[in-house]
């Protein structure tokens, strides 16, 4: 069989995008535009895979960190076909077929493309690209067919006649070239258009006129095959591939209440009999277990929950884990860098930054706990603050095994609450207090009768 080597094209500026990004690395449900035809193309095993980048080159380069990518350089945006000869500097010597993708089509499927590439090699073609249908074809090149059906051409849109603009078969930028083929006609592309860009696609007439084998596989579901230029687009691209996210997850075992408002970001892993209510995000590298419920408009990014948690209405988690048979929330924030261990319960309005808090430790109502080490069977009352920062410096907390801290005290830290021991409500905590200790710190309560009585008649 001959053999394959991949070129994805992320060079571009993306000028239609207004932005400072470079087009490939806007994100799509939480990962950069450019990665998607990548992995895509990965299960092919292509012998070689180009990664073409030119502006922001330095930035584009960072999102592609597998190792065996080979990456081309473009130094001036010069067209699809400038960056195709950029790329092929790095194929020197290959034979075989390449199969060139574009950074902006990321809903492109493996199937589609293995279909791509057995299309060709059955048809024994030197030029095979994927065509599709649409109804709106602005902004596509379109392809041009003889009396005979015969793809002979794709014209850009700057470039139409007003004859060629309704028609509605459009060319998705992605191709399979004999590399032969590639090589003798790169060097004959020239800048006679509209744009004054070397087109990739005047490759196509080319083959044509050479009397090449050439042709489209038309693709049914143009969607699939949609190119991302405008913020328009990206977000047509994005509704679709969070449409795809959802429906795996569901088919692998999770409920999704409600998938048009439920945002799950690439790579998020949820585990089975899991049950997502409305308005749920989970982002980044999350990772939720087994026969979890994730209550309405809780936002995850980062974090791992274990099997059988709760986390309730109004969440916010972030770069933390959480074991199993937890409950966080309504209403709690969880702020980088937090441990909660198994059967922890973390209450509304909970604010909880860089702590551990272990196994069966309940923190119910109104506290602020940051930087502190929180041992088991803990009880934590309402409003118990620690006070970790002396307006220069971060301390620490240790409350260990047992320990019961009244409400609406504050642990002013550095400060060792040990184990089984007591703090009485409304205490200021400076001292360490030993294990089985009992320590407040208020003044004791006067009770002065008949004194209202006394006030009011002015004595
Ligand atoms: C291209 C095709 C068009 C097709 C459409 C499908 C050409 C001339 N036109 O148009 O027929 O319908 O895709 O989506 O190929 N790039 C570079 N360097 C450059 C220019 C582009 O790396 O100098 C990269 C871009 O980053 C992008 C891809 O090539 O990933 C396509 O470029 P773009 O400018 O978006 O082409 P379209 O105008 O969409
Ligand atoms: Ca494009």
């Amino acid at each position: 069989m001959k053999a394959l080597s991949v070129i994805v094209l992320a060079g571009g500026k993306g000028k239609r995008m207004r932005s400072g990004l470079a087009k490939v690395l806007h994100p799509l449900c939480g990962m950069p535009m450019g990665r998607y035809p990548l992995l895509s193309v990965k299960p092919l095993r292509p012998e070689r895979i180009v990664i073409l980048v030119g502006h922001d080159a330095e930035r584009v380069r960072e999102i592609f960190p597998e190792p065996n990518l080979v990456f081309a350089h473009q130094r001036f945006q010069l067209g699809t076909g400038h960056a195709v000869a950029c790329a092929m500097e790095e194929l020197k010597g290959f034979k075989g077929d390449v199969l060139v993708l574009s950074g902006d089509v990321p809903l492109i499927t493996t199937t589609t493309l293995r279909a791509l590439v057995k299309f060709h090699r059955r048809e024994k073609n030197t030029l095979t690209f994927i065509s599709t249908i649409v109804e709106e074809p602005t902004g596509y090149g379109r392809v041009l067919r003889d009396e005979e059906g015969r793809v002979c051409g794709v014209v850009e849109e700057a470039d139409l006649k007003e004859h060629e603009k309704a028609l509605p078969e459009i060319n998705a930028g992605i191709y399979v070239f004999d590399s032969e083929f590639l090589r003798e006609n790169l060097g004959r592309l020239e800048r006679l258009n509209s744009q004054e860009e070397y087109y990739l696609t005047d490759l196509i007439q080319m083959a044509f006129e050479q009397n090449a084998r050439v042709s489209a596989l038309t693709h049914h579901d143009p969607a699939e095959v949609m190119g991302v230029n405008t913020r328009v687009e990206l977000s047509e691209a994005e509704k679709l591939m969070q449409k795809r996210i959802l429906k795996e997850l569901m088919l692998s075992g999770v409920t999704i209440k409600d998938p048009s408002n439920t945002y799950i970001d690439y790579g998020v892993k949820v585990g089975r009999d899991t049950v997502i209510q409305p308005g749920v995000c989970l982002y980044g590298r999350t990772t939720i277990g087994r026969a979890c419920i994730i209550e309405e408009w809780v936002k995850i990014t980062d974090s791992h929950i274990g099997d059988g948690t709760i986390i309730k209405s109004f969440t916010v988690i972030e770069d933390s884990r959480i074991g199993r048979s937890a409950s966080i929330g309504p209403f709690a924030r969880l702020r980088p860098e937090c441990r909660i261990d198994n059967s922890v319960r973390i209450g509304n309005f909970v604010e909880v930054k860089k702590s551990h808090i272990k196994e069966g430790t309940k923190a119910n109502h109104h506290s602020y706990l940051g930087d502190a080490t929180i041992g088991r069977g803990v009880n934590i009352g309402a409003g118990t603050i620690t006070c970790n920062y002396d307006g220069r410096k971060k301390h620490r907390t240790i409350i260990k095994d047992g320990a019961f801290i009244g409400s609406d005290t504050q642990l002013v830290a550095p400060v060792t609450i040990g184990k089984n021991a007591y703090i009485g409500a409304g205490s200021t905590i400076t001292r360490d207090v030993p294990d089985g200790a009992l320590s407040l710190s208020r003044p004791e309560q006067k009770v002065i009768k008949g004194w209202v009585k006394r006030h009011l008649s002015g004595r």
